[in-house]
């Protein structure tokens, strides 16, 4: 293996020292990802690794642009959009009129709160563990914006939820995994009191669809938003919203565009009649280069299957998760296996100088207040934080 310099004495110690290491079934991808021959990529809550799977998808796109331009609309850029509808959908067992693609899971939401009525029911429940783009939606809206306490910084308890949650309540908008945390909620639950006061429910899936499966129509939620940023191998610029059928004919979004007219091409300026599907939570047109670079991401994640991503990525976070608390450290993470993920807090006095001194030698880590943050996914083994570990407590 071709490595950064920094890099390849730490292997080197690696292969001498960890006669145990755990077998990852799933390694043989490691070799589609460039990155692990330059560094140790631990990040992926961050951005996914880059798959050569995207950069031809991605490259076919630029080549099929520069053949033909707009021509291309016609025909394999509109069935682009389709084929992304269609897995997107499968990733969360969904159909594909029930997905609406998006830029960003912000732009998702300002559409959401566009179409939600709240004159009669004016409270949003949300959580400090959230993303601060759930709450940010809302706040400068005329609604009241509860925003429940973490006890332990881990997860919210359920019972928290039926406090807050009465029928006043439109929405309660909260994560599938807490990316502060990498605790996986209980979000049929979260949906079933929301149902029960007559409230909709929305879950950031952000972090964990890809890591750990995911099926909207088992977790009954009415709006479940992720993207390819990071688990999804995707990058930047492409989101996704499944709405349940249900919802969607009682949700007539404000902010919108022509993308969810349904005569798109009529052309029509006077007339205005939104999809019957989910497209009408779509606004305009969608960045290509991301779409593409989606779809050569999720011929990874769909190879591989979301059930062996999340059995080796569970089995590398509880190896981290040892081996820190062996070498005296104290991980920030949910209290069984079943509701950890593939994000682990470090507690550190100077996380920053940390992940900079980590980047130095060849690490790519992130930190959040009080924090390093390290995420396994399957492309990595258990070599990448043992060293990892080993290089942090060195100092
Ligand atoms: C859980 C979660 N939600 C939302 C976002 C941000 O979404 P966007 O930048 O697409 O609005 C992030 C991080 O990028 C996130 O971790």
């Amino acid at each position: 293996m071709r490595c950064h310099p920094t890099v390849r004495p730490i292997f080197a110690r690696m292969l001498a020292t960890a006669p145990d290491r755990l077998v990852n079934p799933l390694a043989r991808w490691r070799t589609d990802f460039p990155i692990f021959e330059r560094r140790v990529y631990l990040n992926s809550c961050s951005l996914g690794a880059l798959s050569r799977q995207a950069r031809g998808r991605v490259a076919g796109y630029l080549d099929q642009w520069d053949d033909r331009g707009a021509a291309n609309w016609y025909d394999v850029w509109w069935a682009a959009l389709e084929e992304l509808r269609v897995r997107y959908g499968r990733v969360l067992n969904a159909q594909p009129g029930e997905i609406a693609l998006h830029a960003s899971v912000s732009g998702i939401l300002g559409v959401i709160g566009s179409g939600l009525d709240t004159r009669r029911r004016r409270r949003i429940v949300t959580t400090g563990l959230d993303f601060p783009t759930l709450p940010y939606q809302w706040l400068p809206r005329d609604v009241e914006v509860v925003i429940l306490e973490s006890p332990d910084g881990v997860s919210v308890p359920l019972e928290a939820f039926e406090r807050a949650v009465n029928a006043d309540t439109a929405l309660v908008a909260t994560s599938h995994v807490y990316f502060t945390s990498g605790a996986i909620q209980d979000v049929r639950a979260v949906g079933e009191l929301a149902h029960r006061a007559g409230a909709l429910c929305l879950i950031d899936g952000y972090q964990a669809a890809g890591q750990i499966p995911v099926d909207v129509h088992a977790l009954d939620v009415d709006f479940y938003v992720t993207g390819g940023l990071k688990w999804l191998l995707g990058g930047s610029g492409i989101t996704m919203l499944y709405a349940r059928t249900a919802t969607t004919a009682a949700v007539i979004p404000r902010a919108t565009g022509w993308f969810a007219h349904r005569e798109q091409f009529s052309f029509d300026p006077g007339h205005f009649a939104p999809h019957d599907d989910a497209r009408r939570f779509e606004t305009g047109t969608p960045a290509l280069l991301a779409v593409h670079a989606q779809l050569g991401g999720l011929d990874v994640v769909e190879a591989a299957g979301i059930p062996a991503i999340r059995a080796v990525t569970s089995a590398l976070t509880e190896d981290l998760i040892a081996a820190a608390q062996s070498r005296g450290l104290r991980p920030k993470v949910a209290a069984t296996p079943a509701e950890r993920s593939g994000i682990v807090m470090l507690p550190r006095t100077d996380p920053h100088a940390d992940v900079a001194r980590l980047a130095a030698a060849g690490f790519v880590v992130d930190s959040r207040p009080g924090h390093v943050r390290v995420s396994p996914y399957f492309y990595n083994v258990a070599d990448d934080h043992r060293a990892l570990l080993e290089e942090l407590l060195d100092a």
